[in-house]
């Protein structure tokens, strides 16, 4: 059993190593550049841990956690060219740095490489973990598409928000724990449990990303500040604002909606604390990790073995970055 600490230094060791030829340069280094930049790397030790729940490490968790974590990174740069997002762990996007064309094909290149670590794996592996994988990657497909349908959807309901967040977000999550327990050997109720466990703790996570995109510090956030408001993102802070709103405030908010975007970013923010959406962020982080740690609870392991994934997710949840 290990904890975070131990499983992503693990695992960054692990990750270190060249994922792509060197030839053309022009699709390889962004690449290298985006995963060199970092990044929690939550989706490998995901899987890792679902795997220790159960059983000694598989040797195919660690090529389960190289395709979870460039599958992410892959479905990152194409969120960039989406949310037209400059900056990324502190640094500038793929396509700001290297154009959007690059940043496609670097893109679906990386997608590529994230199967051939699961085309690796032992033979009686690779169906199950194929078929958790896939399910979860076309989710991720619907949720951002949800999200940008959204930018130009004037009223967006918050059971709307959470069903294209759990797509966009938890499944991928989910997924990672899921196939972890795969290769730990758990059976299909357990696995399901975990499942369950990590839907509940994605919600909490996108919830807190939303909630950092506008309140986070700039120094430790790496991301733009305001740039969900910029983009006219349907996140729990403007939908909560919505439901809360005075006349006058809801006035403001139609001003804001032809002013320039910094304007609409200070405005906004100004609103969102004016509603109290922090508070209401917090109750509904609680929320969610209060059913997370419910299905984690459900799954017939020994308590001691889930410590791991609970501290991780109260990291999760609390994290400024
Ligand atoms: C960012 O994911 C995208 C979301 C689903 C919110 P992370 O916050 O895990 O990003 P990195 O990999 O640590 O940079
Ligand atoms: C992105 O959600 C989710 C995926 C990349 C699938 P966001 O657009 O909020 O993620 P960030 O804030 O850019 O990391
Ligand atoms: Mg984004
Ligand atoms: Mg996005
Ligand atoms: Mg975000």
């Amino acid at each position: 059993m290990h904890h975070f600490e131990e499983l992503s230094t693990s695992f960054i060791e692990r990750f270190n190593v060249p994922h792509f030829p060197s030839h053309p340069a022009s699709l390889y280094e962004p690449a290298d550049y985006f995963l060199g930049l970092g990044g929690k790397r939550i989706r490998p030790v995901l899987s890792l841990m679902g795997n220790e729940l159960f059983g000694e490490i598989d040797p195919d968790a660690w090529l389960l956690a190289n395709a979870v974590e460039i599958f992410h990174n892959f479905t990152l740069i194409h969120d960039d060219i989406m949310d037209k997002a400059p900056l990324r762990r502190g640094k500038p996007t793929v396509h700001e740095k290297y154009g959007s064309s690059t940043a496609l094909l670097t893109g679906d290149v990386m997608m590529v490489a994230a199967y051939d670590y699961i085309s690796r794996m032992q033979p009686p592996h690779i169906r199950p973990i194929m078929q958790i994988f896939n399910q979860a990657a076309k989710q991720v497909c619907e949720g951002q598409q949800l999200d940008m349908d959204f930018e130009t959807t004037e009223r967006v309901g918050l059971d709307e928000y959470l069903s294209m967040i759990e797509l966009k977000t938890s499944v991928l999550l989910a997924a990672s724990l899921q196939m972890g327990a795969v290769l730990g050997g758990a059976g299909l109720g357990n696995q399901q449990h975990l499942y369950n466990f990590g839907k509940a703790l994605g919600l909490a996570f996108q919830v807190q990303d939303d909630y950092l995109d506008c309140f986070g510090d700039p120094a430790k956030f790496g991301k733009q500040v305001g740039g969900d408001i910029v983009a006219g993102k349907k996140t729990f802070l403007l939908i909560r604002t919505l439901e809360v709103a005075t006349a006058a405030q809801h006035r403001q908010i139609k001003e804001l909606e032809q002013a320039d975007p910094v304007s609409k970013v200070t405005g906004m923010l100004q609103l969102f604390k004016a509603c109290g959406v922090d508070g209401w962020a917090r109750e509904l982080k609680e929320k969610y990790m209060q059913a997370s740690y419910q299905h984690l609870e459900d799954i017939a392991v020994l308590a001691r073995r889930k410590e791991p994934l609970r501290e991780l997710a109260a990291f999760l949840v609390q994290r400024e970055y």
